[in-house]
C-alpha cells in the first residue's frame, strides 16, 4: 500500500495524481502512523457531508493531532460543533451574511479593490499574492468586524503562521500557537474596545447582542473572530491566486475569457472545482460506518478529501481539464449540508470584482514561473508567492 500524507510537500506540488489512486485502489484509506482515514471518492465525500449524525464536526476539522479534538471549537467557534448547538450559534451570525447583505458590500469591496490595484500601475510587475490577493480579504473581513485598516497587516502575519508548516512538523507548531495567542490577545481588546466605542460593524452589533443576554459571550465571540479571519481570509486569498495561476497556464481557456468577461463567474466556478483552496476536512465518527466495505470505526477520525471529490471522474467529464463554462453544480469546494460555507456569496462577489478590475488593468499579466512558491499546509491550497509582470 502506499503512503498518503498531507503534510508532504511533494503531495502540496501536485496533490492530483495520489487522488486518483486513492480513488481507484483505497477509497477508503487509513493512514496508520499519523492515525486518519481518508476517502477520496465523490459519492463517499458527498454522503458524509450529508450525514452529520455519524459524521461529526465536534473535533474541528483539521487533522493536526493539538487542534483536533474537543478543544478545537476555541478556535474555529461553530464549525467545530454539531446541531443543535451550531444551529443556534450559526442563526446568530448568519444575518450578515444573506445575499441581500453581501450585496450590498459590492460598492465597497469595488472601492477596496481598487485601491490596492491602482498601486500596482505602472509597477511593471509585482507579487500577486503579497501585493494583491494576500490583501482584499483581509480588508474586506476586517471592514465587516471593524478592525481598523492599521492592524490588518499583524492580523495577516498571525493568520498565515496559523496555516504554515515546515516540512516534517506533523501537528500545530509553536509558532502558530504563539499567532493563536497573539490573535486571541488582539481580539480580546478590540472588544473591549467596542464595548466603549460601538461602530457600525458585524462586532459592535455582535458585542451589544451579548449584552442583552440574547447574542455570544465573550468567550464565543474571540472563537467567532479567529474563525472569520482562518475562513474567510486564506481561502478568498488562494482562490484569486489559484485563478491567476491556471489561466495563465491555460492560455486557450484565458483567450475565451478574455474574450468574453461575462465568463468571470464560471471560470472563478471552474477554479474552485479544479483546484480549491480548502482540500480537506476532517469529521470524528460518531458511530461505526462502512464504506465500500471497510469500516471505519467510532472515535476514528476522517479526512473529507474535496479536492479528490471534485476530480472524480464518475462526476465530472475530463476531470484534468481546466475549462470554463463547464457545469460544476456538483463541485464540494464550500462543503454541503449543515456547515455550508457561510462566505460563499462573499468569496464569489469578491472574487468577481477583483477581477473585473483586474482584467481591466492587467490583460497581459504573465506568471514568472521560476519565482512561483507554494502554501505548505494541511487544508489549505495555493501560492504564498504568485510573481507576475504586467
Ligand atoms: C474560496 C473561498 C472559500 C472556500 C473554498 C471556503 C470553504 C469552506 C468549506 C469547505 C466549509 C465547510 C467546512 C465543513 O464542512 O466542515 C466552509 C465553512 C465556513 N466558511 Fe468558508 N470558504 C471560503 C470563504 C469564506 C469566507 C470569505 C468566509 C467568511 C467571511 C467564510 C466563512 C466560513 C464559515 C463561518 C464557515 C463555517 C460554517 C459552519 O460551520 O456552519 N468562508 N468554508
Amino acid at each position: 500500500m502506499f503512503e498518503f500524507s498531507p503534510y508532504a510537500y511533494e503531495f502540496h506540488e501536485d496533490p492530483y495524481p495520489t487522488y486518483r489512486r486513492l480513488r481507484e485502489e483505497a477509497p477508503v484509506y487509513h493512514n496508520d502512523k499519523l492515525d486518519f482515514w481518508a476517502i477520496s471518492r465523490h459519492a463517499d465525500v458527498m454522503a458524509a457531508f450529508k450525514d452529520p449524525k455519524r459524521f461529526s464536526n465536534s473535533h474541528g476539522v483539521s487533522i493536526d493531532p493539538l487542534a483536533r479534538g474537543p478543544r478545537a471549537r476555541a478556535g474555529t467557534s461553530f464549525l467545530a460543533m454539531d446541531p443543535p448547538e451550531h444551529t443556534r450559534f450559526r442563526s446568530i451570525v448568519a444575518r450578515s451574511f444573506t445575499p441581500r447583505r453581501v450585496a450590498a458590500l459590492e460598492p465597497r469591496i469595488r472601492e477596496l479593490t481598487a485601491a490596492r490595484l491602482d498601486e500596482l500601475v505602472g509597477s511593471g510587475g509585482f507579487d500577486a499574492i503579497k501585493d494583491f490577493s494576500g490583501k482584499l480579504p483581509m480588508d474586506v473581513i476586517s471592514e465587516m468586524l471593524g478592525v481598523p485598516a492599521a492592524d490588518r497587516d499583524a492580523l495577516r502575519g498571525w493568520a498565515d503562521q496559523l496555516v504554515h508548516r515546515e516540512e516534517g512538523v506533523f501537528d500545530v507548531p509553536p509558532e502558530a500557537i504563539v499567532s493563536f495567542g497573539k490573535m486571541r490577545s488582539y481580539f480580546v481588546e478590540l472588544i473591549a474596545r467596542l464595548r466603549r466605542e460601538p461602530g457600525d460593524d458585524l462586532l459592535s452589533s455582535l458585542v451589544a447582542m451579548g449584552e442583552s443576554g440574547q447574542g455570544l459571550s465573550d468567550d464565543d465571540l474571540y472563537s467567532f473572530c479567529n474563525l472569520m479571519v482562518v475562513a474567510g481570509n486564506e481561502t478568498t486569498t488562494k482562490l484569486l491566486g489559484n485563478a491567476l495561476y491556471w489561466l495563465w497556464r491555460n492560455p486557450e481557456q484565458r483567450a475565451l475569457l478574455q474574450a468574453d468577461l461575462t465568463q468571470i463567474p464560471a471560470s472563478i466556478e471552474e477554479t474552485l472545482r479544479y483546484d480549491n483552496s480548502t482540500q480537506a476536512l476532517m469529521r470524528v465518527m460518531l458511530e461505526d460506518v462502512e464504506i465500500a466495505g471497510s469500516t471505519i470505526p467510532a472515535g476514528d477520525h476522517v479526512l473529507l478529501l474535496v479536492g479528490s471529490a471534485n476530480r472524480d471522474p464518475d462526476v465530472f467529464a475530463r476531470p484534468d481539464d481546466f475549462t470554463i463554462g463547464r457545469d460544476t453544480t456538483e463541485m464540494l469546494s464550500f462543503g454541503r449540508g449543515t456547515h455550508f460555507c457561510m462566505g460563499a456569496a462573499l468569496a464569489r462577489l469578491e472574487a468577481r470584482v477583483a477581477f473585473e478590475e483586474w482584467w481591466k488593468r492587467f490583460p497581459d499579466y504573465e506568471v514568472r514561473a521560476e519565482s512561483v512558491v507554494r502554501v505548505h499546509s494541511v487544508n489549505v491550497r495555493g501560492f504564498a508567492s504568485l510573481p507576475v509582470t504586467v
